[in-house]
């Protein structure tokens, strides 16, 4: 045994071995997925329980919707390849943002936020795109559809969360996901307009 292995091996000393990190160990779950402690923030627990709940709906459709862009980004082309890459990618990067504050939103009260991609595609609501490439319009009125279906839950989950005195979920839904929802919605939605970029329409004259 060389002077290396040594160091490696069972004849080292103790204090080099408490330097060595402890690998492959396992825990059994300390918070089972569903469940909830109490936090004291001085709001009811049912009211935790639905804004955990509705957090994690909404978690999932994030985390789906920041993938799409993801893949967007990658797969679009075309005369409108160059603008569409970098706005896809600055879409991915602010739903990306929207995740961490929805997750850690659901920690705040108590509860486990969903993570994995195996159990967002459980939880999202978001239709499945197919795993090659679509044409841009396509992909720009999946993403618009995307969004929608994040709109029509999340605006209910914000107002329930108002009237139970959540306003710290209310704030998260309204704020981040909303307001965000809504620019990028516009941003997309306006590639779709039917106008030539170099002929005057006159269909109407
Ligand atoms: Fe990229």
């Amino acid at each position: 045994m060389n002077e290396e292995n040594k160091v490696l091996g069972t004849s080292t000393t103790e204090r080099s071995i408490m330097a060595a990190p402890v690998i492959d160990q396992t825990s059994e779950e300390i918070q089972s997925f569903g469940t909830r402690f109490r936090v004291p923030l001085g709001l009811d627990d049912t009211v935790c329980e639905t804004s955990i709940s509705n957090l994690n709906r909404v978690l999932a459709d994030t985390i789906t919707l920041r993938d799409l862009y993801k893949k967007c980004h990658w797969q679009t082309s075309g005369a409108t390849f160059y603008q569409l890459h970098l706005l896809f990618d600055k879409h991915f990067s602010e739903q990306a943002e929207i995740v961490d504050f929805l997750a850690e939103r659901i920690q705040v009260l108590g509860g486990i936020s969903v993570a994995m991609a195996k159990d967002v595609a459980e939880w999202t609501h978001i239709e499945a795109p197919p795993m090659g490439r679509e044409e841009v319009p396509a992909q720009l009125s999946r993403l618009v559809s995307a969004h929608e279906t994040i709109f029509k839950f999340v605006r209910q989950a914000a107002k329930t969360a108002a009237e139970g005195g959540d306003d710290g979920t209310n704030d998260v839904l309204v704020s981040n996901v909303i307001r965000t929802n809504e620019l990028q919605t516009w941003f997309v939605a306006e590639h779709l307009v039917a106008l030539s970029p170099t002929e005057v329409n006159n269909r109407h004259q």
